[in-house]
This record gives C-alpha cells, structure tokens and sequence, in this order.
C-alpha cells in the first residue's frame, strides 16, 4: 500500500474510525466515568485472584496493560508501595482516570499511567519484574493477540510473571448472550478468547505456572498466571 492509499485507509467511514482499535478507544474514552461500576460487579473477584497468584512482592517493577478506569491497578499500587507501578491503556480518558485516582489515593507511591497501544510497548527489554493484563486479548485480533503476548516476553524480565484475565467460556448461557453482544458492539464486547489464549501462550514461549476459574456473580474469568 503506498502511502496515499495508507491515509485513506485511515479515513473515517461514514462518521466512526477506520479501524477497530480506533472504535475501541473512542468508546472506552466514552465509558472511562462509568466504568468503575461494571469493574465492580464483575472484575473486582478475578482482579483479587490474579494479584494473589501472581507471586508478586512489594517492591517489584509492576506494569498493567489496559488499566480501565483504575480498580485493578490501585490494587497493585496497595501492594507495591515500596516499588514502581505503571499502568497503560489505549484509552486517553482511562489512562488518565487511573493516573488521577491512583496518585490521589496513594500520593507517595511511585506510579505512572499513560495512553499506550500494547502491540507496541513503548519500554526497553526486560524493564518489569510483574505484567497484569485483565481482559483486553477479547478486544484484539489472533494475529494482535499473539504481537502483544510477544510484547510481554520482551519487556518481562528473565523469569519475569504475566498474569493474564480472560472472560470464561465455561457456561453456555453466558456464551450465548456475549456472541450476541459482541456482533452489536464488537469494538466494546470483542469475542471470547479463553479457549485460544493457553496454546498462543505457549508459543510465545511462556510456561503456565498457575490456572484458575473465578465466578463473580454470573460472570465466569478464567486467571492464568505465567513465567518468561
Ligand atoms: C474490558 S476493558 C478492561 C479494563 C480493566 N483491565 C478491567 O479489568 O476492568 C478493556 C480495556 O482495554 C483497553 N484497550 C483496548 N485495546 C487496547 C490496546 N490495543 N492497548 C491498550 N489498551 C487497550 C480499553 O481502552 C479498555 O480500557
């Protein structure tokens, strides 16, 4: 593609973005003040989960992709005062409501929040000791999902943890409605990757170090913890 046909690619259709990353961002930035609610309902068991499996300490370099609106990472500045909290999400809005409500509620923690894409990590190699990412690889393409777990192994340090969420796909039920919501609202809902995600892990290569299953109210996740 030269680059007169990559501009128009990137055109607007038709009143929304090109892409569906671009949809993404803009409906998350529309959702960033409400959010917390549904994180609440539904993410805050699984969030409480990966944190204990992860084996991470005070201390530690710790980065969250795809922060939302805070919850999770707040979690993990509480647990690290004594070390460096980073959080990143492609939103602006979200990136941003994180970064404010974690520096007001922790003001001398060493944290930092800004608006990343993860395919693209903005970080040297081998930067963190501990990588938390909750439901995003829902929103990503198999292609994106598998460029940004490589992401994760190069910014991991030797030995390093990811501990990743993703939505279960353990209930038919549930199943059912979320393919329906996400044919209404891909650029919110994406599709359910859970039974995907162990074999990619593995080719990246990561080694699953520990799998649970967590149900909050109706809400099934499933946390896989991992080791570089
Ligand atoms: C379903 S929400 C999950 C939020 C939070 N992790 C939680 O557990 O509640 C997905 C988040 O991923 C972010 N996101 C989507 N695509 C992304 C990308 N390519 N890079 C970074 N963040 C992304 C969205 O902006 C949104 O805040």
């Amino acid at each position: 593609m030269n680059r007169l046909e990559e501009s128009i690619a990137a055109w607007p259709v038709a009143g929304l973005p090109a892409t569906l990353a671009d949809r993404t961002r803009r409906v998350y930035d529309r959702m960033a003040a409400v959010y917390p609610v549904s994180t609440l309902l539904f993410h805050s068991r699984a969030h409480r989960c990966a944190l204990e499996a992860s084996g991470m300490s005070d201390g530690m370099r710790v980065l969250e992709v795809a922060t939302g609106s805070g919850e999770m990472f707040r979690r993990l500045v509480r647990a690290n005062r004594g070390g460096a909290t980073i959080g990143v999400d492609l939103s602006p809005n979200m990136a941003a409501r994180t970064q404010r409500t974690a520096r007001r509620k922790y003001p001398s923690a060493r944290t930092h929040c800004q608006a990343v894409d993860a395919r693209h990590m903005p970080f040297r190699s081998e930067s963190f000791d501990a990588i938390f990412c909750c439901y995003l690889l829902e929103l990503l393409s198999t292609e994106d999902i598998s460029t940004t777990l490589g992401e994760f192994r190069r910014i991991l340090k030797d030995r390093g943890r990811l501990a990743l969420v993703l939505i279960g796909q353990n209930t038919a039920l549930f199943n059912a409605v979320y393919r329906v919501a996400g044919k209404v609202a891909p650029a919110f809902w994406g599709r359910q990757v859970e039974h995907r995600v162990p074999a990619l892990v593995k080719t990246v290569p990561f080694q699953i170090v520990d799998d649970r299953t967590v149900r909050q109210t109706f809400y099934p996740s499933r946390v896989l913890v991992m080791r570089k």
